[in-house]
């Protein structure tokens, strides 16, 4: 699928604000600075349409980006990060809780998964809780480029192996690295598929 324009279009705390959901949506969630809003830059070519930073917590709201008119890209706040509200269940935050379970036109979210370290806690419950509320989901592994192509492949390995003792059959997967564009098309023509379907 062709990008031709990508346009920012809101950006609010509160899922009741967001555009109306009459369009295809797609959202990136995953831990603070994992590269959510830069994996929607590399997608768009564009490095100024979403903020990101070295530092984490950089994105706190839920941020819809218009792709060709069609569909909506959406940019979220990272879980697991100390500022996230303790008392909200789980840990991962009211807004995302809120978010993906009352976004009807969620078509899929993409859990964004850091290879470089051991497959986290967190992350393993935030895939269980998704999956239990019956949100489509994909995992996307990030930074590729930070690791050797063996060490990659090896902590996927481990990633797979630990989903695979709750889930009978894994998700869809996909590659990337925004550094280096890796891993755009695969993304792009899942969405695609998705929209078509
Ligand atoms: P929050 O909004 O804080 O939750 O973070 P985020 O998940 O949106 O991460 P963001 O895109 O802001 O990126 C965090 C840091 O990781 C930035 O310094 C990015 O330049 C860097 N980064 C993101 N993707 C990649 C990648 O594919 N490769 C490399 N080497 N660095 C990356
Ligand atoms: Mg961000």
């Amino acid at each position: 699928m062709k990008i031709t324009t990508a346009t920012f279009i809101s950006s609010y705390a509160d899922v009741k604000k967001c555009p109306a959901p009459d369009k295809p949506e797609f959202a990136f969630i995953g831990r603070s600075n994992v590269g959510k809003s830069s994996l929607i830059n590399m997608l768009t070519n564009n490095r100024k349409l979403a903020k990101t930073s070295v530092k984490p917590g950089k994105t706190q709201t839920i941020n819809h980006f218009l792709i060709n008119e069609e569909w909506y890209l959406v940019d979220l706040p990272g879980y697991g990060y100390a500022s996230v509200s303790k008392s909200t269940r789980e840990g991962f935050g009211k807004m995302i809780e809120e978010y993906t379970t009352k976004r009807e036109n969620l078509d899929c979210l993409f859990i964004l998964i850091d290879p470089r370290v051991e497959p986290q806690k967190i992350d393993l419950s935030f895939i269980g809780w998704a999956g239990a509320q019956g949100i489509p989901i994909a995992i996307v592994f990030t930074k590729a480029d930070k690791l050797k192509k063996n060490e990659l492949q090896k902590n996927i390995a481990a990633f797979q192996r630990a989903l695979l003792q709750t889930w009978e059959e894994l998700p869809p997967m996909m590659i990337t690295s925004s550094e280096q564009k890796a891993g755009r098309e695969d993304i792009l023509e899942f969405i695609d598929d998705v929209i078509e379907k």
